[in-house]
């Protein structure tokens, strides 16, 4: 059978039989011609089939309800209806499954909210908006690996089971073999959880980049992509307990070539979005935020601008502004900061740099300055931090007494200490939040609506 993208992109002949399958949107029937609108996934538009009461089963078929499932095999014909340019003259029908109980199917063919849709997480990707996040956001997974195959980047495996706290923030999800309802017991009776993991600690990783660094020292550059798990209780609409990041990594690089990498791969990932899902991309302009796809194709040819830390704090501070968090050098810049600055000063994304070394990671390389460090945040107009990054501290005395400094025990990041003894070089990377990418480019304003099955503080997994 046919893919619908393709029979509605052309790629078959006017009078040409097709066979379709797919589930039925809705039906409009009467005693001589039925009409259904058919979609399979395969693009934002479903066909319309038509069928008249010459057909055997004609009765059961104006039956229909939305959800059903179908086969049709019929002749591709020009549509008489506006819209759209082909439709199917059906010859065969055949029902594959029936609607039990039409009239308490939950996605009926009306706009639902995005809190009803996340309590049928099963049931919500036949809706047109999961069903258009879902193709966008496989696009942009796939520009993403071609932006960085393109440019001679290697896709490394990292792991999810780890011992490392790579951000510091102590939000790790524990990993446990031990029996959770029996578990073996300190002196004091309560329940030893510290060598859960075959006599060892492990944890569910924040970030791949500690382990990804380990492949940049060797391959110079190279990338990592797969689920990151974060314990923070943030219930927000840009916060995820499990989310999926891209991390890549460049030896041989500062904090410039970083930042330059961020933009190139921004770019060509909103390029190819804009080249190949105008489908539904048209839908999210439409029904979801006005004015995303204009947006899209200011930031591809608009220069991202680079700004210090100690710059937007006075900017910030002269903005006259009433900030709910006040502004002072050296506190971490929260999203209404963000915003006023990609938003209303400057109107463009901004890469900001060099923040104070106190809110960023151990691993971000010391400033001349002795008092920021060489991160990067990239703040996206709209949706505020999207990119976090940084050159890493590649002087071996230089991170010992950042590590320090921080709390964490040397012996224990040894195989990281190894990299700075063994040839070091120049490196570092960021990670794109991809949920907040997916968010960004589609308008939607909830990161649980990006991803299939959301893991938040308040909701319950299956
Ligand atoms: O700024 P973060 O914490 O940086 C790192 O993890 C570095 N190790 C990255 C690196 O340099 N390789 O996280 C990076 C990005 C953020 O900018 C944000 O987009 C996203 O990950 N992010 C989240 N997305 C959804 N839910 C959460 N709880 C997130 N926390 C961070
Ligand atoms: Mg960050």
């Amino acid at each position: 059978h046919s893919a619908i993208s393709d029979v509605l992109a052309g790629k078959y002949q006017l009078d040409s039989k097709v066979t379709l399958k797919g589930w039925v949107r809705t039906v409009r029937a009467n005693p001589n011609f039925a009409f259904i609108n058919l979609h399979d996934g395969s693009c934002f538009d479903p066909i319309q089939i038509v069928v008249d009461n010459t057909l055997n089963n004609y009765n059961e078929i104006s039956k229909l309800t939305t959800a059903c499932s179908l086969s049709v095999t019929g002749t591709l014909v020009e549509s008489k209806g506006k819209g759209q340019s082909f439709e199917v003259q059906a010859e065969e029908v055949d029902i594959i499954g029936l609607v039990e109980d039409p009239d308490t199917y939950p996605m009926a063919p009306k706009r639902h909210s995005v809190e009803y849709l996340r309590e049928h997480a099963h049931l919500r990707p036949r809706t047109n908006l999961i069903g258009a996040a879902t193709r966008i956001r496989n696009c942009l997974s796939h520009a993403i690996h071609n932006y960085f195959y393109e440019n001679g980047f290697q896709w490394i495996a990292t792991p999810l089971i780890t011992a490392s706290d790579c951000e510091g923030a102590g939000e790790m999800f524990r990993v446990s073999t031990l029996d959770a309802v029996n578990p073996p017991l300190k002196d004091d009776g309560r329940a030893d959880f510290s060598q859960d993991f075959f006599g060892k600690e492990a944890f569910l990783t924040v970030s791949g980049q500690l382990n990804v660094e380990t492949y940049a020292c060797a391959l110079s550059k190279v990338y990592t992509f797969g689920p990151t798990f974060r314990a923070e209780n943030s219930n927000t609409s840009r916060h995820l307990a499990e989310f999926w990041m891209v991390e890549p990594e460049l030896a041989f690089a500062d904090l410039a070539a970083v930042a330059q990498c961020a933009e190139d791969m921004l770019k060509y990932v909103f390029k190819a979005v804009l080249k190949e899902r105008m489908d539904d991309l048209e839908f999210f302009d439409l029904r979801v935020q006005k004015g995303v796809i204009e947006r899209l194709q200011k930031l591809v040819d608009t220069d991202f601008v680079r700004m210090d830390y100690t710059d937007a704090i006075d900017i910030l501070q002269k903005s006259g502004k009433k900030f709910e968090f006040p502004v002072d050098w050296g506190v971490d810049l929260s999203s209404e900061h963000e915003r006023y600055l990609a938003e209303e000063h400057v109107g463009a994304p901004i890469i900001l740099q060099n923040y104070p070394k106190d809110i960023k990671s151990f691993y971000m390389r010391l400033n001349d300055d002795g008092k920021t460090v060489a991160a990067m945040d990239v703040l996206a107009p709209g949706i505020g931090e999207i990119i976090g990054g940084s050159q890493r501290e590649d002087r071996l005395d230089v991170l010992d007494s950042r590590m320090e400094e921080v709390g964490l025990n040397p012996q224990d990041y040894y195989w990281y200490r190894d990299l700075r003894r063994y040839g070091s070089v120049p490196h570092g990377g960021f990670g794109l939040g991809f949920e907040r990418l997916v968010a960004y480019v589609t308008g939607i304003q909830n990161v649980r609506d990006v991803i299939p099955f959301p893991r938040t503080p308040n909701s319950a997994p299956f």
